[in-house]
Parts: C-alpha cells; structure tokens; sequence
C-alpha cells in the first residue's frame, strides 16, 4: 500500500481528483467506482470545474459502493441523490452509465447478484475510490468476525448509523440497512484509491498503517490488494 500524507483537506482532494483525472484522460470510457460521505466532495468539486475546463465524462461509466436500504433515489439523503447532486447532475456524464445500488430493490437477492455481474459486464473497475469509517469500515462493510465477499444487505453497526446521523434530522430517520458492494467486488478493483481525513480517522488510519490484517478493521484487507494509494491528509495520519 502506498501512503501519500498531504498537508490538509484541500491537498487530499487534489491528489485524489488527479488520479481520477489522469483515468479519464487515459481511458475516456474507464469504469470508476465511486463512494459517497463527505471525504469525496472536495475531489468532486475539482472533478466538476475539470469538466469545465474540458474534461470529457461522456464515455465514463461509474458503479457506487453502496445504498441504503430501504430508502428511495429521491430521497435526498439517499446516495442517488448525492451523487446526482455533487458530480453527475454537474458534469456531461450519461446518467444511464452511473449505477448506485437500488434502495427499493423488491428481491434483494436477486438485485445484489445482477449488481455484481455488472460490475463483471462493464470488465470491472478501472479505479475505486473509497473513504474509511471510523470503525475502519470500508463501502459497509462494517467490522465482523466474518466479511461477506459479493455484493449484498448488511445491517448498519451502531457507532456508523450514529456517525451518519449528521447527515439526517434525526437519528432515528438513518435507515439500519444498506446494500454494500462485498470485499471481493471492491478487490476486483484494478486501483483502489482510499480517502482519510481528520482527526476523527486517525484510529482507523493507524490501524491500517500496521501493516497487519483483522476483519475488525475491514480497511486492513486492502493490504492483500496490489494497487492501493491511501491519500490522508496529517490530522487523520496522527502520530505514525
Ligand atoms: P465520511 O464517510 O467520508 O463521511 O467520513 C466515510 C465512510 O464512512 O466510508
């Protein structure tokens, strides 16, 4: 794993952007996976004045982490809605290839293997952008004694539905389930591409910075994957 400490929240996000930038430039119809929560923003916001300097999204295709369940795209907090608002609705991207998992799935079995084959029909994912939870959760894939491989529910741990809380009115509107992309769609991944920022990261980032792997802190997988770049910024890298 390759660690790039940068000096704050700006410097993040413009070392993360240039790695999706150079993929579009490289590869005008690449696959980008995409995550949601506030770490991304500002490498969005850089993607979207990219593509008014002429950055072409329109041969791109993008598949998202993860969705709550159950909650409707419409629903402003759903990651639909997100992603809708902070790059796609902002850029010249064809709606028709951007792909969030559906929060109204009727057979969630079902939906999740069509998700996962594809992410297999697009030729899999060109780069995967990912941010951490506090727990080290990575997508929703939250600490356990076992992690699921493969697209699928997951009930939300308490400490993410608490940390999430802030995004809604009230605690009690944060939906207790989300479809997650697994450990194995993530790792299909041929560059993965991991986000941290702020003081409230660093006891996962160090964690992670062990070297060591544990299903407690699902970040720690990505040591067995061949190409990941953890970008933080100093305050989530503490004292490592
Ligand atoms: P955050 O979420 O960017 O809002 O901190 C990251 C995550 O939970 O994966």
């Amino acid at each position: 794993m390759k660690i790039l400490v940068v000096e704050d929240y700006a410097a993040l996000s413009a070392a993360g952007a240039e790695i999706l930038e150079s993929t579009v430039r490289e590869k005008p119809n690449c696959v980008l996976g995409l995550a949601t929560g506030e770490t991304p923003i500002g490498l969005y916001d850089i993607l979207v004045k990219k593509y008014a300097e002429g950055l072409d999204f329109s041969k791109v295709q993008t598949v998202n982490l993860d969705e709550y369940y159950p909650l409707e795209p419409t629903n402003e907090q759903s990651y639909r809605a997100f992603m809708n608002m902070h790059l796609f609705d902002k850029i010249n991207i064809n709606k028709d290839n951007t792909n969030v998992p559906d929060g109204l799935a009727a057979d969630v079995d079902k939906f999740c293997g069509e998700y996962e084959a594809l992410i297999d029909s697009l030729g899999g994912i060109d780069v995967q952008l990912l941010g951490i939870g506090r727990n080290g959760h990575i997508g929703f894939n939250e600490p356990a004694d076992e992690l699921y491989p493969y697209t699928h529910l997951t009930a939300l741990k308490e400490d993410t539905i608490q940390a999430n809380s802030r995004f809604f009115e009230n605690e009690a509107d944060v939906p207790r389930s989300a479809i997650t992309m697994g450990m194995a769609s993530i790792f299909k991944a041929k560059r993965i591409v991991i986000l941290a920022s702020g003081a409230g990261k660093a006891n996962a980032v160090k964690t992670l910075a062990t070297g060591r792997i544990t299903t407690a802190c699902p970040a720690t997988l990505l040591h067995l994957h061949p190409d990941v770049t953890l970008i933080c910024d100093k305050a989530a890298y503490g004292n490592n």
